[in-house]
């Protein structure tokens, strides 16, 4: 349990130059999510009393993005620095404490921030600090004889011996709010960068008797993005968390550094999953599903004993128990697999229902089409659902038997048990159980001769 109510702060004015890209930093994505939404994800989720987001200049795109989220959005137009930042916030903030963010530090974990929450409160502030190999670049903690930290100072303020310190300020802190709105307005910006820096309220805490405490983190966690390189190494870890999860969970990995979730997966009992698997979405795999390799499934609902074998495509699909799909197959959004269904080979399938123990073996594309059960559609059938202005709906009742190479052209109903032969195109309903085919009769020419080579 948290010790008192208190506000949490997003800093996320930071113009991102590094990243190369005309997407603000925050939007870009790390395991298919932006970063703010991570971060705002962990923020939500210990329940602050008041959300704030401080964004730059040029961040409308990033505000219109999340326009949904039940948080304040103050804008700095000039990124003066982090106190500077924070002080934007300042009208929102009502609780006692005040928890600070970076919209660009999206693996913090929230354990971590309920720990350095519990450690603030009246007359104390606690700081989230980590101690790394090398710190450069970081701004550095200075403690006194007694271990008692005294400041921060910014690396680029820093003397020789400050920079030989190996803790180093992660940026996230709490702050009793009574004492920030006084530091606040004593900050100035008489240092190496010319900005107003958060970390000088530090100093300020230690002169005015508030304890500053130190709550250490994991580096992984704290580790902010500022160009792609980090993004990736970032996205490495994530995903290392991701595998780590599902295989705590029983799932099979093949290998869990080939395989990436960008979403939620919810998967049942002695799942297996084969390499470079791809989950994107919102994804529920049922018990022993099996996957293979190079497939990639996004928002997705398959039922137990699913096989999906290597190099799918499974979009907006729910696949009944029992069935298999694949090789290279591709299920396209609104498509309904009952259960025992068999999807093979270069089948594509689009906004279909098909009934149980149905069959599409080869080279198929089924669209807007509703299909019985027991119906087999042999090798290289085509919905023509399209007359090049509306799409019409293809009906193929239970236990059917569609020849090979026939092209059903929409609206068109194939009747109970009918068979289609081979090579037809149906333009008009096939009536149930019969025979239906369209198709020029065989011929054999008696006095043909094959053309031979002319002597010259
Ligand atoms: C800051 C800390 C440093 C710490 C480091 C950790 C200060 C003065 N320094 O340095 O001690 O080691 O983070 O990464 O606080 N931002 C704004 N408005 C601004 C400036 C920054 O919103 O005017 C936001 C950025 O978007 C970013 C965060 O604040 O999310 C940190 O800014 P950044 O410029 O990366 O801080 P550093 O100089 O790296
Ligand atoms: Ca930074």
């Amino acid at each position: 349990m948290l010790p008192m109510r208190f506000d949490i702060v997003i800093l996320a004015a930071g113009q991102g130059t590094r990243m190369r890209s005309a997407v603000p930093k925050v939007l870009h994505r790390l395991g298919g999510k932006p970063l703010l939404q991570h971060v705002y994800e962990t923020a939500a989720g210990l329940s602050p009393q008041t959300l704030t987001i401080v964004y730059g200049h040029g961040g409308e795109q990033v505000r219109r993005c999340f326009a949904d989220w039940p948080v304040e959005w103050v804008e700095q137009s000039r990124q003066l620095g982090t106190g500077h930042a924070v002080q934007q916030a300042l009208p929102f903030l009502t609780q006692d404490v005040v928890l600070v963010l970076y919209g660009d530090v999206p693996l913090l974990r929230r354990e971590t921030l309920q720990r350095l929450l519990a450690a603030a409160g009246e007359n104390r502030l606690a700081l989230l600090t980590v101690t790394l190999a090398d710190p450069t670049g970081y701004g550095r903690i200075v403690r006194d004889e007694g271990g008692c930290v005294r400041r921060i100072v910014e690396e680029k303020d820093a003397d020789p011996d400050e920079r030989t310190i190996r803790e180093v300020n992660t940026g996230i802190l709490a702050i009793p709010l009574r004492n920030l709105r006084d530091w606040l307005t004593r900050l100035d910006n008489d240092n190496a960068q010319g900005e107003y820096y958060l970390t000088d309220v530090i100093a300020m805490a230690v002169a005015d008797g508030v304890a500053v405490e130190t709550v250490a983190a994991d580096p992984d966690e704290v580790q902010g993005v500022n160009d792609k390189r980090q993004l990736a190494r970032l996205e490495r870890i994530y995903q290392r968390r991701q595998a780590d999860t599902l295989m705590e969970q029983g799932v099979t990995l093949a290998d869990p550094a080939r395989f990436d979730v960008r979403g939620e997966v919810s998967a049942g009992r002695d799942v297996e999953i084969d390499v470079n698997v791809v989950l994107e979405g919102r994804v529920r795999l049922g018990d022993r599903v099996r996957i293979g390799a190079g497939t990639v499934v996004r928002d997705a609902d398959v039922g137990d004993d699913v096989e999906i074998l290597p190099h799918c495509v499974i979009d907006g699909v729910r696949i009944g128990p029992g069935s298999r799909i694949g090789p290279f197959a591709r299920l396209r959004p609104e498509t309904v697999l009952a259960d025992h269904v068999h999807i093979g080979n270069f089948v594509e399938i689009k906004k279909s229902h098909v009934g149980t123990g149905s069959k599409i073996n080869h080279l198929s594309y089924v669209g807007d089409s509703e299909v019985g059960s027991g119906v087999n559609i042999g090798a290289g059938t085509i919905t023509c659902n399209y007359d090049g202005v509306n799409k019409h709906r293809t009906v193929i009742e239970d236990g059917a038997f569609i020849g090979s190479d026939t092209q059903l052209v929409a609206p068109v109903r194939i009747g109970r048990d009918a068979t289609i032969g081979a090579g037809s195109t149906i333009t008009r309903d096939a009536p149930e159980g019969k025979l239906t085919l369209s198709r020029s009769r065989q011929i054999t020419v008696d006095d043909w001769q094959r053309p031979t080579k002319k002597q010259r």
